[in-house]
């Protein structure tokens, strides 16, 4: 199926920089035999990576996992004991004190920077940790953090783990009723938040959010609430259930005896929305995560002592737990800690605080990436950018136009990028090059990661060889997988379990090319099926995004009376380009051009916004009921960035 295959521009291979190959941690004949090994003896090969890791007691068992849904369980490590705090704040105290664990970069550029060393970290956990054991905090107990991207995040959920406590992160931007609805699932007894956040000048509301949100029903198993004084904005402090952190922490001895964990105890839940029903509580446990985490972190990331490292993503978000917090942590690097977004005070933010910190890895979102593409190259040339040596995607499909401007001007053709395809419930990157090893193609995720046997479906569960597009299912079982839903364990079988028996299916859609590289088309149910040819909307959008005259696309399907389905595509052009109709044309003509004749788009509607989560995913339930012209269906859009896009989309749709 010519449709589906990567689009000729794609097809360039950007060979592995030789400078960085030379001194890289792992190189090709390091990822071929290591890669061997972990398919050869799964056991042998994650026992040794487990060594990695300070275990009270250290597993004798390494893997016992059946997909099989009759006699269904995923353990890792079972009989292992540790502590996640311990290893990511007490081990490192002995060699890396007084190293900054923490750098935090705040909202605003004038405000003074933070540098929290290891053992500053440690002794403020200690003390979080506990004062949470004084107010009847136990193991087990379930602990909803609602707090900015601050340090304090950081150290609420080491805490947290310290005591075995089982954290919540709910990413700030969410409103009450999504407060409500993750505190009511998890019964959570104690809630961590600030008095307002911070956000590109902008103040969000947080105590008065989780205010709103525990009036709520469903929400009386909250005891405690307890507030950072962050912006220093009065609030409302509702005795006795709302105490200050820092009345709480004040006087608290700075060290605290870690809660021995099995490494199948959960250490955190978090939520994430499936593309209907109520968002799933994905629940990851102790050992395998850390182990998959901090193992990812190094080789993915090519880490050495010196980096500075920073992921942009919130610590609301799997990314943030796994390569903000625990994986760095764990490996005792420095982390970049940022509460800003990209565009304030002006666009060049990004490249500002990477010469500011001297970031020498950074892993952004490809949404960011094509945000600041498009207000041209002059707010990136005008900074340095000299310390970077990496540079790193995570989340969607990154088409190949933003792929080569991360890679020559961002980079200024020196960096290699890993592009890293994983999931919340993955717990971290599963395929993705090495950077020493792998090539790059833009657009393509490459290889899996030791261990990670990726495979292709067709819609009936047959697998499919060689060069082919399907369903990406995976065939074994990683450390680092989500053990349940929490409260649901038959959702969890359900969801991603039965369609393929025996198989984890992800729900993405893939292409492994003649090379044996996976490119992530997108999610299965973004696939549009024209008169019988499947064409994944990245694609699409890729193509339109390949365009020089467009920022961002984005793609969706519609009902039509012929093909089946239709391709209706929004389109958003650079700043300043005209939005007539013989650019229309020009857009369908190259889409045609880069795919072939089966990708035409019936409709190209302008956007001058597109409806974004505000962790910048694209919202296409409400695109696909635009395209459908069933306004009336578009459920709640309150979730999204900036709503308002959504009513000038309707005004403006096309006739279809
Ligand atoms: C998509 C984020 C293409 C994919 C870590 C997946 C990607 C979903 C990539 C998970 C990538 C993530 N290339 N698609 N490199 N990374 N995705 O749970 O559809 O927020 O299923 O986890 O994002 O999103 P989540």
């Amino acid at each position: 199926m010519a449709a589906t295959e990567p689009t000729e521009t794609a097809k360039l291979v950007y060979p592995v920089p030789p400078a960085f190959a030379a001194q890289a941690r792992l190189r090709r004949d390091d990822y071929d035999r290591l890669y061997a090994e972990s398919l050869a003896d799964p056991d042998g090969f994650w026992r040794r990576v487990a060594d990695r890791i300070d275990w009270i007691t250290p597993p004798t068992q390494v893997r016992d996992v059946s997909f099989d849904v009759e006699d269904f369980h995923i353990r890792w490590y079972a009989d292992g004991v540790l502590n996640a705090s311990v290893n990511c704040l007490d081990r490192q105290l002995p060699m890396r004190g007084d190293k900054v664990a923490l750098l935090f970069e705040p909202d605003d550029p004038n405000t003074p920077v933070q540098r929290i060393t290891y053992r500053e970290l440690h002794a403020r956990v200690c003390r979080l940790a506990n004062a949470l054991r004084n107010l009847g905090v136990a193991k087990g107990d379930r602990i909803t953090i609602y707090l900015p991207m601050v340090p304090e995040a950081v150290v609420a959920m080491l805490a947290c783990a310290r005591i075995g406590a089982i954290h919540s992160v709910i990413f700030g931007g969410f409103a009450p009723r999504s407060i409500a609805d993750r505190i009511a699932d998890c019964t959570s007894k104690l809630v961590i938040t600030a008095d307002e956040g911070l956000r590109g000048g902008k103040r969000v509301p947080l105590k008065a959010n989780v205010d709103a949100a525990l009036a709520m029903p469903g929400t009386n198993s909250v005891e405690t609430v307890l507030v950072v004084r962050h912006t220093g904005a009065a609030v409302d402090m509702q005795m006795p259930r709302d105490r200050w952190m820092e009345a709480v922490v004040e006087g608290q001895p700075d060290t605290c005896e870690p809660e021995p964990m099995n490494a199948e105890d959960p250490l955190f839940i978090l939520y994430t929305s499936g593309s209907t029903g109520k968002p799933k509580g994905v629940l990851h446990t102790t050992g395998g995560y850390l182990t998959y985490v901090a193992y990812t972190h190094e080789c993915i990331f090519d880490l050495r002592e010196d980096d500075i490292f920073w992921c942009t993503a919130d610590v609301g978000w799997v990314t943030g737990h796994s390569y903000t917090v625990y994986g760095p942590l764990a490996n005792g690097a420095t982390a970049v800690v940022f509460e800003g977004v990209p565009n304030h005070p002006d666009v060049s933010r990004f490249w500002q605080v990477i010469d500011k910190h001297g970031v020498t890895l950074f892993y952004t979102a490809p949404t960011a990436i094509r945000a600041l593409m498009r207000e041209g190259d002059d707010p990136v040339r005008g900074t340095s950018r000299r310390s970077l040596r990496l540079l790193g995607t995570v989340g969607e499909p990154i088409n190949p136009e933003a792929w080569r401007w991360y890679h020559d001007v961002v980079g200024d053709a020196r960096c290699p990028i890993i592009d890293t395809w994983w999931q919340t419930e993955t717990g971290g990157a599963l395929i993705t090059p090495l950077p020493g090893a792998i090539d790059q193609k833009p657009g393509s995720a490459m290889t899996p990661f030791f261990g990670i046997r990726p495979a292709l479906v067709d819609a009936e569960g047959r697998l499919l060889e060689g060069e082919a597009t399907g369903n990406l299912v995976l065939l074994d079982s990683w450390p680092g997988q989500m053990r349940t839903v929490y409260g649901d364990h038959a959702r969890f079988i359900d969801t991603y379990f039965r369609t393929y028996p025996g198989m984890y299916f992800t729900g993405d859609g893939c292409h492994r090319d003649a090379d044996g590289d996976y490119w992530i088309t997108g999610r299965v149910d973004d696939v549009i099926n024209v008169s019988g040819h499947r064409i994944g909307t990245a694609e699409v959008e890729s193509a339109l995004v390949s365009h020089p005259k467009v920022a961002e696309a984005a793609v969706v399907g519609f009902p039509h009376d012929i093909k089946g389905q239709g391709i209706y595509a929004y389109v958003t052009l650079l700043a300043g380009e005209a939005e007539t109709d013989a650019l229309r044309a020009e857009l369908v003509g190259h889409v045609r051009k880069e795919i072939g004749p089966t990708a035409t788009p019936d409709h190209v509607q302008w956007a001058p916004g597109l409806p974004k989560t505000r962790s910048g995913k694209i919202m296409r339930r409400i695109l696909r009921k635009i395209a459908e012209d069933a306004p009336e269906q578009l459920g709640d859009t309150s979730t999204l960035a900036d709503p308002s896009v959504v009513d000038s989309l309707v005004r403006n749709r096309r006739g279809a």
